[in-house]
């Protein structure tokens, strides 16, 4: 977050109290709250265990509830057994069978709706497929797929028996699979033909094709959608289209009881290094958490329509699409589209059509909309509406303004909900009956979060509107387990301070005088463009790998949309580009970038020079970047640089 936007969160005093209409109807009024947060202060483990007996239906009930005795490797239920795809699907045939699970939307405007029993059969034919391949229990299967309710298929599939997903977001590169599978040593990969967005095809396969040619040797199979229709090459041996591999296959397949840490699923995701890691998660602590908070957060009760607009390749779409509304038998929207497609009016044409009840998307999104004015959602019915949510970067006041009076009416809360792929499900957020809100803080921890602000010492920060480090002091459910194929990595990741004593977030953040939770920003070399994780290092690592490049630095400038925008300073081997060959080498560089990683991490902004400001010993001057990246007044002393020379470059001077 910038400076502007910090100044502007301080003086936000604006309130927002729930509707005594809507604290009427909610799952949670402000007594049933109060009561949680205190049992989980009273007994910690003893809550927890509740809430696991209460939110998941085992096969063999747990005894035992937290083990520490590895800190800081957390066990959860660990002598319990269940199956996460039975207690999305099964546990609600007795009474659900015929409700919607999935209302489903192409870009086309083509739509389906799947009940739970037709979710259960297909994902069982899916499931049987699966096992026909010779996939079992522990197996990772890598899922490349557009968002189309066979994402979710594949998905539940893979929990039914045992199989460890990790979903790789349609938007990365061949590279960037490949990467991914060959750190996971997946035996399969799940795709299509191609996905639509914004009118054009995405070449699904044809990346697949690339990926699988340039390494993955685990990989034995490859199920292969038809989505989009156009033409692909399928490899005898290797290839399986979708409905040959699920043809005759029975519609019943019995769960594969895990252990409760059996884990569910891997997701990469940046960090501060250059290469992803593999997030891992449990089933049923994973699981359990994404009921509770689907249910204290979205308030998901049984008429209600619930579309996260996250895409399956990011942890919001695992937790508020693919596993946690279903597993409270709750019916979700799927779209496979733009926002902007045919118009900016797509989302609240939508709105009306689906009866969307409870809406969530990101920042990003909101600011993206709201640019096009109020006349596309004002042509909407948007009645249906009770509850709206935000997440994956900090939402400015504005937005956060226009999301409440244009969208929700200023009839519906708001809940700004702060987590990570490495929590797994919703952590700091207000709950909507309840909180009274203030636009651009995530308010509180959620019961049973220990969620507190420490300095370099460790020590909690008590004085109002002190920034610090943003950890959770206790293990919770749905934390991450490790990184895979790295554990030493999830020690100095998440551990490397405070005597290894609290989960480091990444973030900093304050508290009002009212103990209002303020995020402002990463503490580490993470950028957040809309919303999706980037580390710097993975784009200069993307950078240097070009056979042009020497050296690169890759820092975030405020965008009105995006959040931040991708800045990169750039030194080449040969003399410094300038003018025709300076921009024939951005755009070089900025299309090797979308095929290393994907075009989320294309730079908007690409800067030459002859040197990067150093330090006498030798360190990058980043901060410096980022003011010049701002286009801010340079306020610090360069003539301390190594190399003062190439500051009047990199600002486009010389
Ligand atoms: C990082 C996690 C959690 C799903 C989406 C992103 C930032 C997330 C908020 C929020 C301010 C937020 C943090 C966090 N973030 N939600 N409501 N307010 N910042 O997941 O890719 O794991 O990124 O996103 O910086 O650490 P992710």
């Amino acid at each position: 977050m910038s400076d502007v936007d910090i100044k502007s969160v301080l003086t936000e005093n604006r309130l927002f109290k729930p509707s005594a209409e809507f604290t009427a109807k909610a799952r949670l009024k402000p007594d049933d709250l109060k009561a949680l947060h205190q049992q989980a202060e009273e007994d910690y483990e003893g809550f927890w265990a509740n809430q696991a007996r209460q939110h998941i239906d085992w096969h063999t009930p747990f005894t035992k509830t937290l083990d520490d005795s590895q800190a800081p490797h957390f066990k959860w239920f660990t002598d319990g057994t269940m199956n996460v795809s039975y207690n999305c699907i099964d546990r609600h045939l007795a009474n659900k069978a015929d409700k919607t699970a999935i209302i489903f939307e192409g870009e086309a405007g083509d739509t389906r709706h799947i009940s739970y029993q037709q979710l259960h059969d297909d994902v069982c034919q899916f499931a049987n497929a699966l096992k026909t391949k010779g996939i079992s229990k522990g197996d990772r299967v890598v899922i490349y797929m557009p968002m189309v309710p066979e994402a979710v298929i594949a998905m539940q599939a893979c929990a039914r028996i045992g199989a460890i997903h990790s979903i790789v977001f349609g938007g990365f590169s061949a590279d960037s699979l490949r990467d991914r599978i060959d750190d996971a040593q997946a035996a399969m990969l799940i795709t299509a033909d191609g996905g639509t967005r914004g009118g054009k095809i995405v070449g699904l396969k044809e990346a697949a094709d690339k990926a699988l040619s340039s390494g993955c040797d685990s990989i034995n199979d490859v199920i292969v959608l038809k989505r989009s229709g156009h033409d692909i090459n399928m490899q005898d041996g290797r290839d399986t289209w979708w409905s040959d591999a699920i043809a005759g296959q029975d519609k019943t397949c019995e769960p594969e009881w895990v252990e409760a840490e059996h884990p569910l699923f891997l997701l990469y995701t940046s960090g501060s290094t250059g290469k992803p890691k593999g997030i891992v998660h449990s089933s049923a602590g994973y699981l359990l958490n994404a009921v509770t908070s689907n249910l204290w957060v979205f308030d998901l009760q049984d008429d209600d329509i619930f579309w996260c607009t996250a895409d399956v390749g990011w942890i919001t779409g695992h937790t508020y699409v693919a596993y946690g509304p279903l597993a409270t038998g709750a019916s979700i929207v799927i779209f496979e589209g733009a926002p902007v497609i045919p118009d900016a009016g797509r989302f609240w044409k939508m709105v009306e059509q689906h009866k969307i009840t409870v809406f969530y998307t990101a920042p990003t999104a909101i600011r993206a909309l709201m640019k096009f004015g109020d006349d596309y959602p004002n042509k909407y019915d948007l009645s249906s509406l009770r509850l709206l949510g935000t997440v994956g970067e900090p939402i400015n006041p504005e937005a956060w303004m226009w999301y409440h009076t244009v969208i929700g009416k200023e009839r519906c809360p708001i809940v700004d909900t702060w987590w990570q792929t490495e929590t797994g499900a919703n952590v700091l957020t207000p709950i909507p009956g309840v909180t009274v809100t203030k636009p651009g803080s995530c308010t509180f921890a959620l019961p049973g979060m220990a969620v507190d602000i420490v300095n370099e010492e460790g020590e909690f920060i008590t004085e109002a509107n002190k920034g610090g480090y943003l950890v959770i002091t206790k293990p919770w459910p749905s934390m991450v387990r490790t990184v895979w194929g790295d554990d030493e990595r999830y020690i100095d990741t998440y551990f490397p301070k405070f005597d290894g004593k609290y989960y480091l977030a990444g973030d900093s953040a304050r508290r009002d005088e009212d103990g209002y939770f303020w995020i402002m920003g990463r503490i580490d070399d993470v950028l957040n463009v809309s919303g999706h994780r980037l580390g710097t290092m993975e784009i200069e690592s993307a950078l240097v790998a070009h056979e042009a490049v020497v050296e690169a630095a890759v820092v975030s400038r405020p965008h009105e949309v995006k959040g931040e925008a991708i800045v990169a300073f750039v030194i080449c081997k040969e003399d410094r580009p300038v003018g025709e060959d300076a921009e024939k080498m951005v755009a070089e560089l900025r299309s090797w970038v979308g095929e290393q990683i994907g075009a989320i991490a294309k730079p908007d902004d690409i800067r030459f020079a002859d040197g990067l400001p150093k330090t006498r010993s030798g360190k990058i001057m980043r901060r410096l970047l980022r003011t010049i990246a701002a286009g801010e007044e340079i306020t610090s002393d360069t003539s301390t640089l190594e190399n003062e020379a190439v500051v009047a470059q990199l600002q486009g001077e010389a």
